[in-house]
């Protein structure tokens, strides 16, 4: 790690912004001088950008950490601030969504019939009994019904909680068993990589295979939107075709006002544990500092811009710069099903081109997929009219970072590094285009209004030079409220290691060099990161361990040079196990076993079937030498094995 530390801050290449950027930025130096005279009236001044029913008087309220609330005693309701508010003043004939599937099938939503839509829907839902505060289930393909179905949740005050359509069956139930949800949006099926991948056979499993769980059944309704036309199954009393009942309700649906602290929606999330964690956001505060950041950091001009945020509704990114950072600043957005190689690998080229996106937030694991294909690709597109880049999820390196500037970006455009999190719900850390003068590799400065600091074990700073971990030293609006259900694990998990500080600790380590730029140096807890996913290794052991024939499993994340991290699997097999079953293919029966269990993206790139496990005296697998052998190192300090000989087994049965 160490010298790969060391190389990023050899990193001298710098991008001052071209005047012609600067001059027409939303951005300027004033909102750091602003938000360091008065943070609190500073965040009360961008949340004035929003429409609210009933003003606030109050900004944070921090009397109890680590429970924040913001701008309590205010009322408003985001899908009127994403939607009505934008017709009313006369923009109802704005694109909202330039949608297209993967087979290339469009369509274009203006604001005003997604306005429509959502009213509907709203409608709908308050029909099949859903209230303020409850859950409602979201397993869709990337389509504009997907949108709509989450700003009509919001509207009526409900939660949703979005499930990524690569999930399995179980991962859902999961999800939809720890919500308690009420009622389940999915579609039959929607395209991927050429074919129709279904949904709504994963939705009939999750419900009806319940292995005798003593969990009682919450969903009394699914609404199904026809996409795929594969054929489904079909439960008389629960299920509800979209197109039944969506065109033919009233489009009159007012929106009433909510509490700034009304949740808004749950986002489950990978921590050091098997199970995921509810991450809980609300309302007023989360969709200003999404509505801020997006403008600001993304430069969105709502009046000209086509901008497009690759990232799947099913994860954070989604959430606030897809559906509600874009939307509530009346920007016009492109919308995409598919993958990025379907049916040819130029496809988001050609999407850029034939669509005129002018501003582009993608993952570095896709920039760097990108890379190896090679340059020939975009360049056969015309990508002129791209003038802002952005990246997000994980460390971009600096070769993909100047890559991405000088093919996609025509040697001009700036590139916005942001650092964040599903915790975090919006931007925290990043470059301001038109001001920040940027570096390839660092995210750089925390946005005007966040205060962030790099520490040592024992809070104190470790100053410019020095890697330590990452931490958020003061509230800010769009902070989670809590892990679904489980304030103690809330606590423990990031308040609880700085607790004496009050600091928020983001599970990250990072250095700060001589400029007091942040460089992220990815996780410091058993989380991986491959291809911008949160995974943990809990988890994935969890769901090895549950296969007939693994008796102990580890897990970790080895770099990888597309996916920033991959998954592999270090197993042992139960000994009766192997008396009747061949040893041969059974890597590939676990790396299939995880996808089904969790979905295909925690599928282990290698599974290596071992004798024993490295320990310490005291049972705690050693990760950090497995993580040796699994990048082909030689394996570092053993001294603290309970048997030293250990490592020598296991590298020779893994070549
Ligand atoms: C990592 C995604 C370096 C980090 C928005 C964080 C990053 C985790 C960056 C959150 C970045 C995200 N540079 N690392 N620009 N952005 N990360 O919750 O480790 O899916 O803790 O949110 O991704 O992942 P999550």
């Amino acid at each position: 790690m160490s010298s790969q530390i060391d190389h990023l801050l050899t990193e001298t290449r710098r991008f001052a912004p071209s005047a012609a950027f600067a001059g027409n930025a939303v951005a300027d130096r004033s909102l750091y001088e602003r938000a360091a005279a008065d943070r609190e009236g500073f965040w009360a001044d961008q949340a004035r950008e929003l429409h609210w029913h009933t003003p606030f008087t109050t900004v944070l309220d921090w009397s109890n950490p680590p429970f924040a609330e913001w701008f309590a005693d205010g009322e408003l309701n985001v899908a009127y601030n994403c939607l009505d508010r934008h017709v009313e003043a006369g923009n109802g004939d704005r694109i909202a969504l330039r949608w297209e599937g993967e087979p290339g099938d469009q369509r274009n939503v203006t604001y005003a019939e997604l306005t429509d839509e959502v009213k509907r829907l709203a409608n709908v839902l308050t029909d099949l009994g859903v209230e303020k505060g409850d859950r409602v289930a979201l397993y869709l393909p990337m389509i504009p019904e997907a949108i709509a179905s989450m700003l009509a949740v919001a509207r009526i005050g409900a939660v949703h909680s979005v499930v990524f359509g690569g999930f399995s069956a179980d991962s859902l139930r999961a999800r939809i068993d720890d919500a308690g949800a009420k009622v389940v949006i999915t579609a039959d099926g929607g395209w991927r990589k050429g074919k129709v991948s279904p949904l709504k056979p994963a939705v009939d499993q999750a419900l009806a295979d319940r292995n005798g769980s003593g969990i009682q059944e919450t969903v009394e309704h699914v609404l199904v939107v026809k996409r795929g036309e594969n054929d489904v199954e079909w439960t008389d009393d629960r299920d509800i075709w979209w197109h039944d009942v969506v065109p033919q309700a009233s489009a009159d649906h007012e929106a009433q006002a909510f509490p700034a602290e009304t949740p808004l929606f749950i986002l489950y999330t990978s921590g050091t544990t098997g199970k995921p964690k509810g991450i809980l956001h609300t309302s007023g505060g989360y969709l200003t500092q999404a509505a801020f950041t997006n403008r600001v950091v993304h430069d969105v001009h709502p009046e000209t811009d086509v901008y497009w945020c690759t990232a799947d509704i099913g994860w954070i990114t989604g959430h606030s710069y897809v559906t509600y950072g874009p939307l509530a600043n009346g920007a016009t957005q492109l919308l995409y099903e598919g993958t990025p190689d379907t049916p040819h690998p130029g496809r988001w080229w050609e999407l850029i081109q034939n669509h005129g996106v002018t501003v582009f937030y993608t993952a570095p694991t896709a920039i760097r997929s990108f890379m190896k294909i090679g340059r020939d690709v975009p360049q056969s597109f015309d990508l002129s009219s791209l003038r802002l880049l952005g990246s997000v999820g994980e460390p971009i390196n600096p070769e993909a970072w100047v890559w991405y500037r000088e093919i996609i970006g025509a040697d001009e455009t700036p590139i916005v590094d942001t650092w964040w999190q599903t915790e975090t719900g919006a931007i925290m850390i990043s470059a301001l285009p038109g001001v920040t003068e940027t570096k390839p590799g660092s995210a750089q400065v925390p946005v005007p209004g966040i205060s962030i600091a790099v520490v040592d074990d024992s809070g104190e700073p470790v100053g410019n030079g020095s890697g330590g971990l990452l931490v958020v030293t003061e509230p800010w609006p769009s902070m989670l409220r809590g892990i679904w259900g489980d304030p103690d694990r809330y606590r423990e998990t990031y308040w609880e290691k700085f607790a004496d500080k009050g600091y928020y600790f983001a599970g990250d380590g990072a250095r700060l060099d001589d400029d007091g730029d942040v460089w992220l140096l990815g996780r410091v807890d058993d989380v991986m990161n491959v291809s911008g996913h949160r995974l943990s290794t809990a988890e994935i052991e969890s769901a090895l361990v549950g296969h007939e024939g693994v008796a102990e499993a580890a897990v970790v994340g080895a770099s990888d040079e597309t996916t920033g991290q991959a998954v592999v699997a270090f197993v042992i097999i139960k000994s009766r196990y192997l008396k009747q079953n061949p040893v041969e293919g059974l890597g590939d029966e676990l790396r299939r076993w995880v996808g089904e269990q969790i979905g295909p993206i925690a599928r282990p790139r290698d599974v290596y079937i071992v004798g024993e496990l490295p320990k310490t005296r005291s049972g705690k697998i050693m990760r950090r030498l497995l993580r040796d052998v699994a990048e082909g190192r030689e394996v570092g300090d053993t001294t603290t094995l309970a048997d030293t000989a250990v490592m020598s087994v296991i590298s020779a049965q893994v070549k």
